[in-house]
């Protein structure tokens, strides 16, 4: 690897200009590298702030062509749809996620039909907006039942690729379901929908402004970790990647994002398929209460999302990703 030594080989030469420095960048980042999470609430004409996430909407469907209008406008490849779910609406089995009529079918309906294929659209697939205990799956004594819940989400995938879903992102963690959901798709002619396997979803507080903002804050009873993963593990992460990939799964995603950097390069590394990467909601809290109190600015962002991308991810799902404007400049 060293190819000189001192005085002959100095390393600031390349440093010293700023053309330099961009000649051999090896890490960059352009609005392809992002994924717009964007909130969904019932009801007309309302951008509600989520107050544990400054700058962070939620949207009514009839602004929800403003939005999507901004995206494609800025370039960006995917928006993934989140719907806050009032409390009448929500019950132990989570009944709303079948509902062709929830908000995320609507929103799928009407931004397919106005945008085709000029955006991408992700979906969830997992029960947690729609169950009164807040868990991703089927409760029975305190315990989330995998194959039961696996049942469900086969139902919730198919309806969601039937609204017109292009991604469907299952963040749940049962065993086994990107197999049940990718035969059931092609079974039903829904061979080109992808899926976007949440492989490596870790068992994490990072989550707490997002579970505000679908609404499940409060609701949740226990914690998830019987089912997502411990995270002072890795090896663990790396034989749920293998078996999705297994499965079927197009692409896999890391999550949450900054404290993960080791686990999303040994996904690259190891499998060199596309990873996304989950900068999370408290994440994006604990950087933005940050920029409001003074101590950081945008170039603290900036160095945290360029270390994704040199971490080996592909793209990221990102609080910040309809704010590039200044944070790329
Ligand atoms: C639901 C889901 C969660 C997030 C994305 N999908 C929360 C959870 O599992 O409790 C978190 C996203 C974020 O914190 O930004 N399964």
């Amino acid at each position: 690897m060293i190819t000189g030594k001192y005085p002959g080989l100095r390393l600031r030469r390349s440093r010293k200009n700023d053309w330099s420095r961009r000649l051999i960048e090896e890490n960059n980042l352009t609005p392809n590298d992002f994924i717009l999470p964007i909130f969904l609430i019932d009801g007309k004409n309302k951008k509600q702030e989520i107050k544990s996430m400054p700058g962070v909407y939620r949207y009514t469907l009839d602004k929800i062509y403003t939005v999507v209008d901004r995206a494609i406008k800025k370039g960006l490849p995917m928006v993934a749809l989140f719907p806050y779910t009032e409390k009448k609406k929500k019950n132990i089995i989570g009944t709303e996620a079948l509902n062709e009529d929830n908000l995320v079918c609507r929103a799928l309906k009407l931004i397919k039909k106005k945008y085709k294929n000029q955006i991408g659209i992700m979906c969830d697939i997992a029960l947690d907006p729609y169950t009164s205990h807040g868990h991703d799956g089927l409760l029975k004594k305190n315990y989330v039942l995998n194959d039961e819940t696996v049942k469900i989400l086969i139902d919730q995938s198919l309806l969601q690729a039937q609204m017109g879903c292009d991604v469907l992102a299952p963040s749940d963690m049962m065993d086994g379901r990107i197999g049940l959901i990718r035969k059931s798709l092609d079974k039903n002619g829904f061979k080109m929908t992808q899926i976007l396997s949440y492989a490596i979803k870790y068992a994490s507080s990072f989550y707490g402004p997002f579970r505000d903002a679908v609404g499940s804050k409060g609701l949740l009873k226990g914690n998830k970790k019987s089912y997502q993963m411990d995270f002072r593990n890795s090896d663990e992460g790396l034989r749920e990647v293998a078996l999705d990939i297994k499965e079927g799964a197009d692409m896999v995603m890391v999550k949450p994002g900054l404290p993960y950097l080791d686990i999303i390069k040994l996904v690259k590394d190891n499998f060199k398929i596309p990873v996304i990467a989950y900068q999370v909601s408290g994440e994006y809290s604990l950087l933005t209460n940050g920029i409001n109190n003074g101590y950081v600015d945008k170039d603290i962002i900036l160095e945290s999302l360029i270390a994704f991308k040199r971490s080996g991810a592909n793209a990221i799902v990102s609080y910040y990703a309809d704010k590039l404007d200044k944070i790329l400049k």
